[in-house]
């Protein structure tokens, strides 16, 4: 009998110190002392003993009685020591949490660069309103009424004789309106088309920029571009003009560069040609000084526009424009 009661009394001992949660210690409690435990039906079993066995029998299983309450008793206040303190608990081998540094968008880094560039050719920053009239988008720059740009299609209009400037253009009669030769000055800033694919979005950003004075001619703005383009690319970037066509400019060119991906020898991105168009330029058209009451005998100048997403495309090799603009710090990380 003393035996049993010893047994039973170290297995509960051992399951309640071995219990790793209040619900495991209340299980063997039930176990061993409640209604149909192990040790209740043994302390029963003490009453069927002949009589002088009895009391030392039962003196014995009610003090390992005791013994296992008492066990269940420290057990749940460990378990409950144990749960306060993880609370508490300070994990200082944890890494830390980091806190990202933030970065000028690439868009903004490309923009001051040309504008250093420029300013440290004696250009002046301006910039002007996004919301434009017809008449500085379009009619102060030559542009005619039956132009396929002020087509419903590629402008947007705000009203009927309002539109959001569909490039950086406008600031130029803007400028020279208010002031007399020599004038001198490039405008950043956003512009908008009704457009929208992997080369176009609706908006995107241009720096335009102007120069008047007397006796600006052709070989100024070459001279100027070029030392432009060596500085924004490398000094060995080849370029060349390609006569074109704008409204406000008489003569015009593009400005082409070697592409930057296959050094001219014909890729996708330069579509076989060797050659990207990165910018538009001539001579400011007679008609748009005397628009803003300059006399075209006297003074003479050059003007350029160019894209800054087409400029930051093609010197970080970009391929779709729109990443430009998603917002993705996996993209946004890399500059
Ligand atoms: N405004 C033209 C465009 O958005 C770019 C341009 C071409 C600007 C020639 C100029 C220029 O100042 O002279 O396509």
């Amino acid at each position: 009998m003393e035996q049993s009661i010893d047994q039973v009394g170290a297995a509960a001992l051992r399951e309640i110190e071995a219990a790793l949660t209040p619900e495991a210690v209340h299980e063997a409690n039930t176990k061993y002392l409640g209604r149909k435990g192990l040790m209740t039906q043994l302390l029963r079993g003490v009453a069927q003993l002949p009589a002088q066995e009895r009391p030392a029998a039962g003196r014995h299983a009610n003090q390992v009685k005791q013994r296992i309450e008492a066990a269940c008793q420290e057990a749940l206040d460990r378990l409950e020591a144990a749960a306060a303190s993880r609370v508490e608990r300070i994990d200082v081998s944890l890494p830390g949490r980091k806190f990202g540094s933030g970065s000028l968008h690439p868009l903004t880094q490309i923009t001051h660069r040309i504008c250093d560039i420029l300013t440290r050719m004696g250009f002046e920053v301006v910039e002007g309103p996004e919301v434009e009239s017809d008449y500085y988008n379009f009619e102060a720059l030559n542009i005619p009424k039956n132009h396929p740009a002020r087509d419903m299609q590629d402008t947007f209009y705000v009203s009927e004789d309002i539109v959001l400037r569909t490039h950086t253009s406008p600031t130029q009669p803007r400028v020279m309106e208010k002031r007399t030769p020599p004038v001198r000055i490039i405008a950043p800033g956003k512009v908008y088309r009704c457009d929208s694919d992997i080369t176009h979005t609706p908006m995107f950003h241009q720096v335009e920029g102007l120069l008047v004075d007397k006796n600006i001619s052709f070989g100024d703005l070459k001279g100027t571009l070029t030392a432009f383009v060596h500085q924004m690319f490398d000094p060995l970037t080849r370029l060349r003009f390609r006569p074109s066509f704008f409204p406000f400019t008489e003569p015009s060119a593009e400005v082409d560069i070697l592409c930057v991906i296959c050094r001219g020898k014909g890729c996708r991105v330069c579509k076989q040609s060797g050659w990207l168009e990165i910018l538009g330029s001539g001579m400011v058209h007679p008609a748009v000084l005397e628009n803003v009451g300059y006399d075209a005998s006297q003074v003479s100048g050059f003007a350029f526009g160019m894209g800054v997403e087409r400029i930051a495309m093609l010197k970080y090799g970009i391929d779709d424009i729109r990443k430009n603009f998603e917002n993705d710090i996996r993209y946004l990380n890399q500059f």
